[in-house]
C-alpha cells in the first residue's frame, strides 16, 4: 500500500496534464490536488511568448544584432497609437520571462493595459539571445561579457532598434537590479544617444555600487565563481557560463519541488540573498519562479560583480595591472564617468532588500549630476525584498499603480 502511494505520488505531478500546481496558501500545497485553495495554471509550462500570446493576444519577436555580432531576442506587445514606449530590462540571471511570470497579473500586461507599447530585452547569453555571427554559445569568446557589454552594446542596439519600429522621439526604460547597473553603463558611455533616446530611466531595486550589500552572494557565490576562474579549473572543463535552464542541477530542483509540498523552505532560502519579507511573496507564485529559473549568464560578468562588491565602488573589469595597462591605458580600470549622465534618473528600493541597500542608493544619488534629479528621485517601497518587485502580494498597489499614474504625467 505504502508503495503504491509513493509511486502514486511521485507519478502525479510528472504528468502535466491539468492537474493543480499552484495554491493561494503555503500551508495548502500540502494537499495541493484536492485543496479548494489550489488551481491549475497552464503559464508554468508556457514559454514566455506563449505566456503573452495565451493573456494579452498580441506578440512580436524582434531579432537586433549588437555591434559586436550578438543577435539577440528582443520581445514586443505591440499597441497603435500608444501612450507612450517602454522598454524593461532585467536583471542578472533573468531573462523577458520575469515580467510575465504573474499569470494575469503580470508586470508587463500592467504597463500594456494601462497603454504602453512594452518591450522585454534578453540579454546576451539568454535563453532567446544565445546566437551570434561568428561565434557559437560552446566558445569561450562568446561569454567575455559582462554587464558592461550588455549596457553598452545591447542596450544601444535595442533601443535604436525600437525608435526604428516606433517612430518614438524617446522611451522609457524601467531596469531591474543588474539590468539597471547596464542601462547606467549606457547612459554614462553613451551619454548623448542615451540623452537623445531616453526620457527617464527608473531603476527598480537598481544595483550599482555593493558596499553595503547583506546578501549571501557576496560571501558565497561570487567568491566561489571567483576561485574556479582564478584557478582556471573552468577552461579545463570548458565551462564559462551558469546556470543553464535545461542543466540537470535545476532539473533536480524542479523535480524535487514538485513533489516537496513545504514551499516556504524556498522563501526561507531566498531571503538569505534577497532579503526578508515574511508574508509578502505571493505563494501561488512559487512553483512558477522554480519552473522557470536559470537563465544564463557568463562567469565574466559574475567576476565583475564580485569585484565592485569588493571595491566597493563601479570599475570596468579588472584584468589586473598589466593587462588594464594594454586595454585602458592604466593599471587601474578606470571608473564609470556618471558626471555625463544626463538621463533623469528614478531610484526605487525596497527597505528589506539584503542586495540593494539603502546606504548603496544614497551613495549614487550622491554622484549623480544634478540635472538628472529632476523628478522625485528615491521611492523606498516598505518591506519590500528585493524579488518582492515582482512576486510580492502588494506590488500593485504600493509600486506599480503609482508607477503609471507618475508616467501618464510625463507621456
Ligand atoms: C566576428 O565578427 C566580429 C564583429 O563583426 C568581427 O569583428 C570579427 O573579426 C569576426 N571574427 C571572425 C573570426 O570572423
Ligand atoms: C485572472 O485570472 C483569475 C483566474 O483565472 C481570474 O479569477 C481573475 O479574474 C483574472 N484577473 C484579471 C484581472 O483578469
Ligand atoms: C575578452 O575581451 C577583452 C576586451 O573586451 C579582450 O581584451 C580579451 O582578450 C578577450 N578575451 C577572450 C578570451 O576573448
Ligand atoms: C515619424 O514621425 C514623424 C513625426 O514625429 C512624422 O513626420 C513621420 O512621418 C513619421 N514616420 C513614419 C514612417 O511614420
Ligand atoms: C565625459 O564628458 C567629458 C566632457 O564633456 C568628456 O571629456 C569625456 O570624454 C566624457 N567621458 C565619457 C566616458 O564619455
Amino acid at each position: 500500500m505504502i508503495i503504491f502511494l509513493k509511486i502514486f505520488i511521485f507519478v502525479i505531478p510528472l504528468t502535466s496534464s491539468q492537474i493543480n500546481n499552484a495554491c493561494k496558501n503555503f500551508e495548502s500545497y500540502f494537499n495541493i490536488y484536492f485543496s479548494s485553495d489550489c488551481f491549475y495554471i497552464p503559464d508554468n509550462h508556457l514559454s514566455a511568448p506563449e505566456i503573452i500570446k495565451h493573456h494579452v493576444g498580441v506578440f512580436e519577436h524582434h531579432k537586433v544584432t549588437t555591434e559586436d555580432g550578438y543577435i539577440l531576442g528582443l520581445f514586443r506587445i505591440p499597441r497603435i497609437n500608444p501612450k507612450g514606449v517602454i522598454l524593461l530590462q532585467h536583471g542578472f540571471v533573468q531573462d523577458a520571462t520575469c515580467w510575465v511570470s504573474q499569470y494575469n497579473k503580470s508586470i508587463a500586461f500592467w504597463f500594456w493595459n494601462a497603454g504602453y507599447d512594452v518591450w522585454m530585452t534578453n540579454s546576451r547569453g539568454t535563453f532567446y539571445s544565445k546566437k551570434h555571427i561568428n561565434l557559437t554559445s560552446s566558445d569561450e569568446e562568446f561569454w567575455n561579457f559582462t554587464f558592461h557589454e550588455i549596457g553598452y552594446y545591447d542596450l544601444d542596439a535595442v533601443i535604436k532598434h525600437i525608435k526604428l519600429a516606433t517612430n518614438r522621439s524617446k522611451l522609457i526604460i524601467l531596469a531591474n537590479s543588474m539590468g539597471f547597473t547596464s542601462s547606467l553603463v549606457y547612459a554614462s558611455m553613451k551619454c548623448e544617444q542615451a540623452a537623445e533616446n531616453v526620457q527617464i530611466l527608473i531603476g527598480l531595486a537598481p544595483v550599482w555600487s555593493l558596499k553595503y550589500t547583506k546578501s549571501l552572494h557576496k560571501w558565497i557565490t561570487f567568491p566561489y565563481v571567483h576561485f574556479i576562474l582564478k584557478s582556471g579549473l573552468n577552461r579545463v572543463i570548458n565551462w564559462y557560463s551558469f546556470p543553464e535552464h535545461d542543466e540537470w542541477m535545476l532539473w533536480s530542483i524542479r523535480l524535487f519541488n514538485k513533489i516537496f509540498p513545504f514551499k516556504k523552505l524556498y522563501v526561507y532560502l531566498e531571503s538569505l540573498f534577497y532579503g526578508w519579507s515574511k508574508d509578502e511573496l505571493d505563494p501561488s507564485f512559487i512553483n512558477m519562479v522554480i519552473d522557470h529559473f536559470g537563465a544564463p549568464s557568463s562567469l565574466k560578468n559574475y567576476e565583475h560583480i564580485y569585484q565592485i562588491s569588493n571595491y566597493g565602488e563601479v570599475r570596468m573589469f579588472d584584468y589586473g595591472n598589466t593587462n588594464n595597462l594594454v586595454t585602458y591605458g592604466s593599471e587601474t580600470p578606470p571608473p564609470y564617468a556618471l558626471e555625463n549622465v544626463s538621463v533623469p534618473i528614478l531610484l526605487i528600493y525596497g527597505t528589506n532588500d539584503y542586495l540593494t541597500q539603502a546606504g548603496d542608493i544614497d551613495a549614487l544619488y550622491q554622484k549623480l549630476p544634478e540635472k538628472v534629479k529632476v523628478y522625485e528621485h528615491q521611492m523606498a517601497i516598505d518591506g519590500f525584498s528585493h524579488t518582492d518587485f515582482y512576486y510580492g502580494k502588494h506590488r500593485y498597489e504600493m509600486l506599480y499603480k503609482k508607477l503609471i499614474e507618475f508616467l501618464d504625467t510625463l507621456v
